[in-house]
């Protein structure tokens, strides 16, 4: 039965007089539903019809405790009651202070935090900061990055430039500084029978390489670690994180990781980094640093890099780079409420039986003649269609298959949103074992709608 949703109308016309949407072809609404949103609970989200939606993609990728979730809502009232904001250059308050101990102890080797207030401006911060700290230490010919094809590191220039989503990318190109891109550990190319932990340390050999050739010249690395999200959920072994520790200190470089959609527990660790018992120099954190609820971004770093600043005024070595809105109180308050519940409730351990049930229920999509893969990690799972399943001809982006998936879940009451031609889940932990059997479910029936043809 189709769903009503006339109730919706208003807010659709209103919406769509005014607001430009991000990351979207605003001529598509001619066609596809607004869907207006009224209210949410846990992994449900309900439009102004009575229509509920449930959150498969938390949100894009934000949402770790589900919508309105009662102990962060109660934190950031609390918050609320007593300061909602100060500057924090030469100011200070009781969340960031209690946020940045909390970060630096589940980091260990990471003392310092410097926040900002999106995913994105942490990327350039740590960009600024690599390249800084080198100039500051008489290296000023270090003054490049190096990183992975596939990658996705957000959408300011700087961010945009160390990606390499081509839909992204290739209209800006001429704005970008020139980067170094070496091959990505992606498994979805591994050969036949090649495990994942061969393949990405098979092509650790190109990284190897680039760094050989062009350290003098290079501040950084900058990965997404274990999997690179907006890059099709394409995923690799942690012994690429590995390798790529030692060879970055043997070379001099710095090594960013990018966990700001892998981290919180994404990967089925806390951080990603974890699973190869590395420490990056720089850490870049966001998206479910909140629990998904207020704009916040972090770059925690060590003492050797803060101490690359620390000089006196007038020798210039400052790092002078901030955001209105850096380490707001509201938001860091729902960050602590956040780590407060995967304290309390063991939620990495818990965890493991969501994914387990999930990977389980999406690996039923493999005999699919139009599925060439489903892949895992942690609390992420990824069905990759394809027009041949011998061949792995993909079928062309033209085509919009995904979006055909994505409609069926609208009307199916599942909130899907395929990367091209990759099905994913990636919903809040507080999902239960029939509702992502519903999620799979749906997606199951959007792949048998997309791919009939
Ligand atoms: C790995 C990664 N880095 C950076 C970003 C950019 O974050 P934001 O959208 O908050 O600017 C994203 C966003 O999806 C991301 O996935």
């Amino acid at each position: 039965m189709k769903r009503s949703t006339e109730a919706n109308d208003p807010y659709v016309a209103r919406d769509l007089a005014h607001v430009w949407h991000p990351c979207t072809q605003m001529k598509d609404h001619e066609q596809l539903p607004m869907v207006p949103i009224r209210r949410g609970s846990g992994v449900w989200l309900e439009d102004f019809a009575g229509n509920r939606y449930l959150d498969a993609i938390s949100s894009w990728w934000v949402n770790l405790f589900g919508h309105a979730n009662r102990r962060i809502n109660a934190a950031i009232t609390r918050q609320l009651e007593s300061l909602e904001h100060v500057i924090l250059a030469g100011f200070t308050h009781k969340p960031v202070i209690a946020l940045s101990e909390a970060l630096t102890k589940l980091a260990p080797g990471l003392t310092r935090c410097f926040y900002a207030d999106n995913g994105s401006s942490a990327v350039e911060v740590a960009l600024k900061m690599s390249f800084h700290a080198w100039r500051n230490a008489g290296h000023t010919a270090k003054r490049r990055f190096i990183t992975l094809t596939n990658s996705y590191h957000g959408e300011t220039l700087g961010a945009l430039a160390v990606g390499d989503v081509e839909l992204y990318k290739s209209t800006y190109k001429p704005l970008l500084m020139d980067v170094i891109t070496v091959p990505s550990p992606d498994c979805y190319e591994r050969e036949t029978g090649e495990s994942w932990a061969e393949h990405s340390r098979r092509k650790f050999a190109h990284m190897e390489a680039a760094l050989a050739e062009h350290a003098h010249e290079v501040a950084a690395v900058i990965v997404e670690p274990l999997v690179q999200c907006a890059g099709n959920m394409r995923m690799y072994d942690p012994v690429y994180l590995r390798l790529l520790r030692d060879a970055c200190n043997r070379h001099r470089v710095h090594l960013i990781a990018d966990e700001i959609a892998v981290g919180f527990g994404r990967t089925g660790t806390m951080f990603a980094c974890e699973q190869a018992g590395i420490q990056p120099d720089f850490l870049c954190l966001s998206k479910g640093l909140t629990g998904g609820y207020l704009p916040l971004s972090v770059v925690l770093t060590t003492e050797a890099i803060y101490a690359a600043f620390y000089d006196e005024y007038v020798k210039l070595n400052a790092f002078l780079h901030s955001h209105s809105y850096t380490g707001n109180p509201l938001a860091c308050a729902a960050a602590l409420a956040s780590l407060a519940i995967f304290r309390e409730d063991e939620i990495i351990e818990r965890n493991r039986a969501l994914a387990a049930h999930m990977g389980a229920r999406a690996r039923e999509l493999e005999s699919h003649p139009h599925v060439a893969e489903v892949r895992q990690t942690g609390m992420i799972v990824a069905v990759e269609l394809v027009r041949n399943r011998t061949t792995r001809e993909p079928y062309d982006w033209r085509e919009r298959r995904g979006l055909r998936i994505y409609k069926h879940g609208l009307e199916r009451g599942v909130l899907l949103r395929p990367i091209g031609n990759v099905v994913y889940f990636m919903p809040p932990y507080v999902i239960t074992p029939e509702e992502i059997d519903l999620m799979v479910e749906v997606a199951r029936e959007g792949i048998e709608i997309a791919t009939c043809d």
